[in-house]
This record gives C-alpha cells, sequence and structure tokens, in this order.
C-alpha cells in the first residue's frame, strides 16, 4: 500500500477472466488459488500501465511449501501482496482458504527481508506486540509467545533488545511474530537475502524444522535456487516481466529434509531442471550467479 493509502496498482477493464472462472469451494484442501493473475501498476508520469504479472495461476495445498523463482522485476512480490491483500486491482482471483482476497487479513503474515523489529522493544516484546493489536489475552499471548520463542531457537533471549541479536536471530524473532498471531499462510518475501551464505543456509535448516512443527502453509519468494527446492514441495518458476507461469516443478525429494540432502544427485537434479527452466540449456548457475537467479 502507498503511504497516501492508496492501491498500489490500477485496474485495467477486464479481459473476461472473471466470467470464465470455476466456482470457489470453500473445501478444496487448498490453502491458496491463484487464477489467471494478472497485475498492472498505473504510472501517471508517465500516462501509461505497466504489465507486471500476466495470466499466473497456480496452487498450494494446505500445510505445503510453495516458492516463487523467477528474474527480478518479474512479479514475485506483486503476486505476494496480492494473497496478501495488499493490492486491490488485479484481474483474475486470489483465493485463501476458500475465500476471494479482498484485503488484509488474520489468517495471513507476512516475513520481509528486512526484521523490522522495534528497537525499543525486547525479544519477548516484540513476539507480543502482534497479540497485543489483536487484543489477545496477557497470559495467552505471554504463553504463546514463550512457546515460540522456544520453537525458534531463542530461550535465554528473550531479554535481549535487537541490536543486541545476529541478523540470523533476528529474522527468527520476525518469524515468531508471525506465527504468534497463529496465521493459516505464511507469506515470506527474501527472508533470508540479508544474511550471510552459511547463515542463510542455517535458516533453511532452522525454517525446514519450524515448518515441520507448525506446518504452515508457506508461500515463499527467492532467487536462490536451491533454497527454493530444498525447502518446497512446489516450485512456480516465473518468465522475465511479465510474469508468467514459465513451469510448476513438484519437489518429491523426501521428508524431513537435513542439509545433507542438498549434496545428494537427486537434490542436484530437481535444481538443475529449475535451472534449466530459467537458462534453457544452461543448466546450472551462471558463474558469477553465487547460486542465485538475477
Ligand atoms: N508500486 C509500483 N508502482 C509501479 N510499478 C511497480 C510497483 N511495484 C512494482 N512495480 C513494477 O512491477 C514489476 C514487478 O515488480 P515486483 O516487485 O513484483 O518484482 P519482483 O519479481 O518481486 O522483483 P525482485 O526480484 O527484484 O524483488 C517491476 O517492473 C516493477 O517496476
Ligand atoms: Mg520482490
Amino acid at each position: 500500500m502507498s503511504s497516501s493509502g492508496a492501491p498500489l496498482c490500477d485496474l485495467r477493464p477486464s479481459d473476461g477472466v472473471e466470467a470464465r472462472l470455476d466456482p470457489v469451494t470453500a473445501d478444496d484442501g487448498l490453502a491458496l488459488r491463484v487464477e489467471a493473475l494478472g497485475i498492472d501498476y498505473w504510472l501517471p508520469r508517465l500516462g501509461q500501465s505497466l504489465r507486471a504479472v500476466d495470466g499466473v495461476s497456480f496452487d498450494a495445498e494446505a500445510g505445503s511449501f510453495v516458492s516463487l523463482v523467477g528474474p527480478s522485476g518479474c512479479g514475485k512480490t506483486s503476486i505476494l501482496n496480492a494473497a496478501a491483500g495488499l493490492l486491490t486491482g488485479f484481474t483474475g482471483r486470489v483465493i485463501v482458504h476458500g475465500r476471494p482476497v479482498t484485503g488484509p487479513g488474520r489468517d495471513r503474515a507476512l516475513v520481509f527481508q528486512q526484521a523490522a523489529l522495534l528497537p525499543w522493544r525486547t525479544v519477548l516484546g516484540n513476539v507480543m506486540y502482534g497479540l497485543e493489536c489483536h487484543r489477545v489475552s496477557r497470559p495467552e499471548a505471554r504463553r504463546r509467545t514463550q512457546e515460540l520463542i522456544q520453537v525458534v531457537g531463542l530461550a535465554g533471549f528473550e531479554h535481549h533488545y535487537p541490536h543486541e541479536l545476529s541478523g540470523g536471530m533476528q529474522q527468527r524473532v520476525n518469524l515468531a511474530r508471525a506465527l504468534a498471531v497463529d496465521p493459516r499462510l505464511l507469506l515470506m518475501d527474501e527472508p533470508f537475502a540479508a544474511l550471510d551464505a552459511q547463515t542463510r543456509e542455517y535458516m533453511q535448516g532452522e525454517l525446514t524444522r519450524i515448518w515441520s512443527i507448525k506446518r504452515k502453509t508457506v508461500l515463499f519468494i527467492t532467487h536462490q535456487i536451491d533454497e527454493a527446492v530444498y525447502l518446497s514441495d512446489r516450485v512456480v518458476v516465473l518468465s522475465a516481466r511479465p510474469g508468467r507461469i514459465k513451469a510448476i516443478v513438484d519437489v518429491t525429494l523426501p521428508r524431513p529434509r537435513s542439509l545433507a540432502l542438498k549434496r545428494t544427485e537427486k537434490f542436484l537434479e530437481f535444481e538443475r531442471r529449475v535451472w534449466d527452466l530459467i537458462e534453457p540449456g544452461g543448466g546450472q548457475p551462471p558463474p558469477d550467479a553465487g547460486g542465485a537467479v538475477r
């Protein structure tokens, strides 16, 4: 949402997509259905619109982990914002647990690249903040907060302030804060992008562990193909702008997954497959990409 509160994108005249969509059924076992999503941004200065996302459809089963990958500017964040209810004018539909998204809701929580913690609050205070906003009783808020601090591995740091934590620890607080409101769908936009390679890999392992405990449906954005394959049940590969579906890869690697899985041939096969979709014929990251799509 812009600072003025106006929608970020402007609805272009519908091309009739709405009329072709199937009726929504509340109990189809899907946490998220994105149907023929089209996103245009109106650029008033240029007097023209920019097509960011074009006819994107995919879904996520309840409790599954789905990643979006694709080149910079292909509309990943725009899709996530549409699911979060932060964009109002789009064509097609985004359905969360059987309900078309029309605005933000408590059933969804966002985790961004920057942890954006409240510097004057401790770890405990930061995690409790969302619960206070939702008017959860203090004893219940404390109980949930304590449990989550354990789950994300920050026991002993409850009374530390954000500046006393490492980047990885701050992102754990961020994750705990998002989980505290007990969302059904967790929307994560490059949450580990600001971390160094070693911490990032460690956090991938941690996220897998936390996800297996909490079993939230996750929509996750990353430029790191190995991260997408390692974490996901499904990887949605998008083309360059306007973002269109190139392929949807179901990652059938067994769970639970440990980081050692990344060194196996089966894992590398999936990684190559996704790379091949992004860079046909390449089959592996360009030498200067550091394992990431740019
Ligand atoms: N608020 C906005 N107003 C106008 N254009 C926008 C706005 N937000 C995004 N765009 C444009 O929409 C396109 C998709 O942007 P988006 O941020 O969704 O891409 P992305 O895939 O998340 O990119 P990155 O990987 O770099 O984060 C880009 O061309 C961008 O310039
Ligand atoms: Mg983005």
